[in-house]
């Protein structure tokens, strides 16, 4: 079989939360002020109480709504591929799945999280969501999302992907948000940042500072975070249960190896996680990698310590592996992996070894991509090929010890609105960037002082 698929009856009925089953919690975020944990009346102004809720839950499943589940009738479940071409173009004995994300109406996994982020949001009398974007994916998830709640959406774009990606912008505006360029002059975070460097290619952590920033100046205004948040990566995991269901219809063992991209670590965790569950109760065993960008390795080479979300240093403190919230990372054509943090909860888990992380160039992201796209036709995100390199890698080692490894990785998302980064991996204009230890340094050394 190629395409496994499932029945619409089998969507998921709840999300999946590991933190119970974990052997302790993730460090709480806490209020930069008094450094005490946040409490539900500190994040209030920003979020929905459901899911300030979710956020601390210690249960390990919370309930669909069916409201949720019918606006999900309109790209899930996602097929599981078989990648048998692939496999065949690398002469390797692995059998290699992918779960593709990429058949949602905004091109990927992001989705799962917009639409109940926005349901959630309508059901407590939210008029206007803020939110920032990097690739342009989640500003288009949520665009979409607030559409089918009748939402007002505005959205920071890093201004590096704004420029590379005019079509997302267009696509957001079709779906009647309104896009700004980040750093902006729309918001004081934006401005204060042009005032002492015009040309910024903008980040993800600026863009936060503006959306969330916007978001405090409206009393019906809240702001919508596309990953790192622990309800963030609990909605994802549809992706992980689903999969389970369809290996056990294709009659697969669990896989050897899972592999995904991470950029705030939403499309690995969701996938990976239902796995983890199997996993700890001795049902699976398989060796699970996170693939990030050489650029903005903050698993590989990021500090495990408390910063801002954002780089105004508007949010709560996380406790997470980073790089600084004032790195500004190359802008490599992977944009939703441009983010100096990372998730808590994963990087919790990180620490406790529970899965393992290397980082790559984007060329040879690009390249795996290629081969990819020759062997099985759909065209890869950038933010993806870097799980699709770590796959191949995978394969041809395979392909050497004649293991017949099973391979799992999230194509979290189609890059059809990435032809300007193809055109310059096809053209041979595409660089690497080596990042030296000192920006690293430079940007850790503004961490902020805690306890
Ligand atoms: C297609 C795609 N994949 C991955 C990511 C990275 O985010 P996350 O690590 O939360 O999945 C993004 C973020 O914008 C994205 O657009």
């Amino acid at each position: 079989m190629t395409k496994i698929t499932l029945d619409e009856s089998e969507i998921p009925r709840r999300w999946y939360n590991v933190v119970p089953d974990l052997p302790s919690p993730p460090p709480p975020p806490l209020h930069p002020g008094t450094l005490a944990p946040v409490g539900p009346e500190d994040l209030a102004p920003l979020f929905p109480m459901e899911l300030i809720r979710q956020e601390v839950t210690g249960e390990s499943y919370v309930a669909i709504p069916d409201d949720v589940i019918d606006v999900y009738r309109l790209w899930r479940p996602t097929p599981l591929y078989r990648a048998h071409r692939l496999e065949k173009a690398l002469n390797t004995p692995a059998r290699i799945y992918y779960k593709y994300e990429g058949v949602s109406p905004a091109g990927s996994h992001k989705p799962n999280t917009a639409v109940p982020q926005a349901y959630y949001n309508a059901a407590e009398g939210t008029k206007r969501l803020t939110t920032e974007t990097g690739a342009g994916q989640w500003g288009s998830a949520l665009a979409f999302a607030c559409a089918q709640y009748g939402l007002g959406c505005e959205v920071w774009m890093v201004r590096a992907s704004y420029d590379q990606k005019p079509h997302r912008r267009t696509l957001m505006e079709t779906w009647g948000a309104v896009v700004h360029a980040s750093p902006s002059r729309a918001t004081n975070a934006g401005a204060k940042v042009l005032a002492g460097y015009p040309d910024s290619p903008g980040s993800l952590g600026i863009a936060i500072s503006e959306a969330v920033e916007a978001a405090a100046g409206g009393a019906d205004t809240r702001y919508a975070l596309g990953s790192v948040l622990n309800h963030v990566l609990m909605h994802q995991t549809v992706i992980g249960e689903e999969a389970l269901k369809q290996f056990a219809a294709a009659d697969e063992r669990p896989p050897d190896l899972i592999v995904g991209c991470t950029g705030g670590g939403s499309n690995f965790a969701g996938l990976f996680l239902p796995f983890l569950r199997e996993k700890l109760a001795d049902r699976a065993n398989p060796v699970i990698r996170a693939v990030e960008p050489a650029a903005c390795p903050s698993f590989t080479r990021g500090r495990y310590a408390y910063d801002f979300g954002d780089t105004a240093g508007l949010t709560p403190l996380l406790k997470m592996h980073t790089l600084g919230h004032d790195f500004i990372p190359d802008p490599v054509h992977a944009g939703g992996l441009r983010y100096h943090g990372m998730s808590p909860l994963l990087s919790h888990m990180y620490e406790l070894g529970l899965f393992e992380a290397v980082a790559k160039q984007q060329r040879e992201c690009f390249g795996a991509a290629v081969t990819f796209a020759r062997a099985e036709g759909i065209l890869p995100a950038p933010e993806p090929s870097h799980a699709i390199a770590a796959v191949i890698e995978e394969a041809k080692r395979c392909a050497e010890s004649g293991e017949q490894k099973v391979l799992l990785t999230a194509l979290c998302g189609h890059g059809h609105f990435d032809m300007s980064a193809y055109e310059r991996y096809l053209s041979g204009e595409m660089e690497d960037f080596e990042l030296p230890q000192d920006r690293i340094d430079t940007a850790v050394a503004g961490l902020p002082q805690v306890g």
